[in-house]
């Protein structure tokens, strides 16, 4: 007995000598040590041996089963821990690296204008008034004096969602909501995206618009031109040439479009201007009495002046753009310049 135990303790030694792997030595450990292990086995034989032999070979096997568990702890370990060095000697880290910065978002160019617009109009004392996209034919047509199967409704295209309800083509259905709900004097714009079914290089199907109304005894086109010249200054410059060219709204009148010297081309006349050298930034004109009877104003003791700004014809002035769908393309190329 004694001699089988000592010769499984040398097997056990040099096996674990030559083992190399972890996987060498968990198998080692469970063919000696596990429950159907060589060991385990001999000393299930000890109760065979005369009781005087017992306490020295139960010691001795134990001693052995206590080595052998030790020597391949010890193994195992050395090898996780000559693992780990291998991996800190081949993964360095190079400190002088620039670190990865985060990117910062930025306002979009649209966002922006609309946002400086809303300012020249509030120092001017004009609040802000909201009216919704998906609006009723009576506000979109019917109360700004365009009655069905008026030639007007085809200088707008429009998307309908039903027969008497359409996606606003322009924010003007906000001066009768606000005309509707208080009395003059009333001075607002309305910031907001309008639709029609129009693309190219100067027309998307979606843009913003900023509406401007303001009514109160006595006010004239002289008004509506100095506020509009102001405001066009503060946005393009002092040297900006502009111009009132005589224009048609059913719900204005007289009515005038302004236009702003074409920036790409000097005012030689280019593709962004349709070779006519100006670019048409917004409509305007004084409202007509047929606008005032509709909301119950009186138009014998009120005038007003209303306008319609296109907020992308002036950012694409405003930064040269030659394409005025650049804007909604989401190309992060065109939008991290501003
Ligand atoms: C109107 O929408 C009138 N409601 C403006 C108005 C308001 C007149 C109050 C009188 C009183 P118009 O359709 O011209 O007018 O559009 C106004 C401006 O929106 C244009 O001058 C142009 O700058 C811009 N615009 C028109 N269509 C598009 C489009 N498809 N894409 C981008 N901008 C456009
Ligand atoms: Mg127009």
């Amino acid at each position: 007995m004694r001699q089988t135990l000592e010769e499984l303790q040398k097997k056990a030694a040099d096996e674990i000598e030559a083992a190399s792997s972890r996987e060498e030595f968990l198998a080692l450990r469970t063919r000696y040590l596990g429950r159907k292990g060589f060991l385990t086995d001999v000393l299930r034989k000890l109760k065979d041996v005369p009781p005087e032999e017992k306490p020295l070979l139960g010691k001795l096997s134990n001693d052995i089963k206590k080595t052998i568990s030790e020597r391949i702890d010890r193994a195992i370990e050395h090898l996780d821990s000559e693992g780990k060095s291998d991996i800190l000697l081949k993964e360095t880290i190079d400190v002088t690296l620039p670190g990865r910065r985060t990117k910062y978002g930025k306002i979009h160019p649209v966002t922006r204008v609309m946002g400086e617009i809303c300012e020249i109009f509030s120092i001017l004392g004009f609040s802000i008034a909201e009216g919704p996209e998906v609006e009723l034919d009576y506000y979109n047509f019917e109360a700004l004096n365009i009655p069905p199967d008026h030639p007007a409704r085809d200088m707008h295209d429009t998307f309908y969602v039903t027969d008497n309800i359409v996606l606003r083509t322009h924010t003007s259905p906000v001066q009768i909501r606000t005309m509707e709900k208080q009395d003059p004097p009333v001075r607002i714009i309305s910031p907001g995206k309008v639709y029609r079914p129009d693309s190219d290089i100067s027309h998307t199907p979606m843009f913003h618009q900023v509406e401007g109304l303001l009514v109160d005894k006595g006010i004239t086109f002289g008004d509506l031109k100095g506020v509009l010249t102001y405001f066009l200054r503060h946005v393009f410059g002092k040297e900006t040439v502009l111009r009132f060219r005589p224009s048609y709204f059913p719900f204005t009148e007289p009515s005038a479009e302004v236009d702003i010297r074409c920036v790409m081309c000097g005012g030689a006349g280019c593709r962004v201007c349709g070779q006519g050298g100006w670019i048409e930034i917004l409509g305007s004109g004084m409202v007509d009495p047929e606008v005032f009877k509709v909301v119950g104003y009186d138009p014998e003791e009120y005038s007003g002046f209303a306008f319609g700004l296109g907020v992308e014809r002036i950012a694409m002035l405003k930064y040269g753009i030659s394409d005025i769908r650049l804007f909604f393309e989401g190309d992060l190329r065109f939008l991290e310049q501003f």
